[in-house]
């Protein structure tokens, strides 16, 4: 259960009108790469060497989850790890449960990893894992041939898996676009002979498939219909380990560029953002927004493109969000609703029916929030509308719900409020972006 909003274990914080936001900084590494980097270090035989880790605790989570699956792993210094792969379907029976904490991404990849090896094991996570569906990973990984031993209510954690002894290589189409489930799939797959093929109806974030290459497996993609593509992976290659360099996460620059465009005044330099086109979709909304981004020093760096983001405070304008475009900003929505909220005019963001299941359900927390704090905002279906009246007169308590970034985007929007946003927890902000509290008052922002 949640624990109640007096309860002295939550660490709430507030957020005030702060002085125009300046610096340079890099935010953390990617928290997707890095979770990737871990599991496909894993399954390679030999070392891998892992620079720019993101060292929040959901990558931690599934840090201890690959160590008690049989792969040695080791930290050599900030954000330097090493890490010892057992090979495909190498995994050892882990002897207690596998808790991934906060983590959605580290538990869906590891289940689709283990239903490749002939193994059994338990996965558990905190009171918000255990509320997200788990059956959409399993409906595949069961066709495959892996077993269900035990599930919660609805498809949900705690849950015991046993792979398959011999794989099945299947051709799935994904009710839902979602890069964790294609991933999951791709990883069961690394196991079974031939060919396992996913279908996306849209074209989700593509780690999953750089990094298969990085290490020597081969992916071919191919574009399918309007906006989706097939995946076909050739199963049972050698992954031979490579160097990964993780570049610095646009998800979490979402914030304090965001926090620059709506505190007057602001200027501020991101270095080395990831600007992968499957996560550039809050860039380009902003940049519809009217806006000022420039892109500087666009480059190439461990096989993802990156570059460096001059950000200043700007008028920004209401626009409509495309549904298209939800994978390639689905993490960002809640700070693109608070940068609507200090625009002029209607921001309608559509097709958002998986903000639903995400650490919380997002759509709620984030109309909410936006509600406590004297914005005007609707929710129609899967569409969230958000009338920007150019301020944000502020005031509300935030319940975040054990979801960074909820905490994150709310706490964002009190630094241009006209009164002080409270937020009930900011713990958990420590699962993608530990330093942030530090990294924006280094940059001029006022918590209390
Ligand atoms: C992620 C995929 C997205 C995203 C999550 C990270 C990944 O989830 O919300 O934060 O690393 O593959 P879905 O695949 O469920 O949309």
């Amino acid at each position: 259960m949640r624990p109640a909003p007096e309860d002295p274990a939550l660490s709430p914080l507030s957020a005030r009108a702060s002085p125009p936001l300046k610096g340079r900084v890099r935010v953390p590494g990617d928290k997707s790469i890095s979770h990737r980097a871990l599991i496909f270090a894993a399954l390679a035989v030999g070392e891998t060497r892992i620079s720019g880790l993101l060292e929040g605790e959901d990558v931690m989570r599934t840090a201890n989850a690959v160590r008690a699956l049989g792969a040695g792993v080791e930290r050599v210094g900030e954000g330097r790890w090493r890490v010892h792969g057992v090979g495909i379907a190498g995994f050892a029976a882990p002897r207690t449960p596998l808790d991934l904490g906060n983590s959605g991404t580290g538990c869906r990849l590891l289940l689709g990893a283990v239903a490749g090896a002939p193994i059994a094991a338990t996965f558990d996570g905190d009171a918000s894992l255990r509320q997200r569906p788990m059956r959409r990973v399993l409906d595949p990984l069961e066709r495959m041939g892996a077993q269900v031993l035990s599930v919660g209510e609805g498809g949900r954690l705690p849950l015991t898996l046993r792979g398959a002894l011999d794989p099945i290589p299947i051709v799935y189409e994904p009710p839902v676009a979602s890069a964790q489930l294609k991933s999951a799939v791709l990883l069961a797959g690394l196991a079974a002979p031939g060919e396992t093929v996913v279908i996306e109806p849209a074209a989700t974030r593509d780690h999953t498939e750089r990094m298969l290459r990085h290490f020597g497996a081969e992916v071919r993609v191919e574009p399918m219909g309007a906006h989706g593509r097939r995946i076909t992976l050739k199963g049972q290659p050698e992954l031979v380990p490579q160097p990964i360099a993780v570049p610095a996460d646009p998800s979490s620059a979402a914030f304090p560029l965001v926090a620059a465009l709506i505190v007057p005044g602001s200027e501020l330099v991101l270095e080395a953002v990831m600007m992968n086109p499957l996560r550039t979709g809050l860039v380009a909304t902003l940049l519809d927004m009217g806006a000022q981004i420039e892109l500087l020093e666009p480059r190439s760096e461990g096989g993802e493109e990156v570059a460096e983001l001059r950000v200043r405070a700007s008028a920004l304008r209401g626009v409509e969000v495309p549904p298209q475009r939800a994978p390639s900003m689905i993490d960002e929505y809640p700070v693109l609703a608070v940068a609507a909220a200090f625009g002029e005019g209607t921001t309608r963001m559509r097709g958002l029916a998986e903000l639903r299941v995400k650490e919380s359900d997002r759509l709620a927390a984030t109309a909410a929030g936006l509600i406590a704090n004297g914005v005007e905002v609707l929710i129609e279906g899967d569409d969230l509308i958000v009338h920007g009246k150019g301020l944000v007169p502020g005031g509300g308590a935030i319940a975040t719900h054990m979801d960074h970034r909820i905490a994150m985007a709310f706490l964002v929007m009190g630094l241009a409020a006209r009164k002080p946003v409270a937020v009930d927890d900011t713990a958990f902000i420590a699962t993608s972006f530990p330093d942030f509290l530090g990294l924006m008052r280094r940059l001029g922002a006022e918590f209390g």
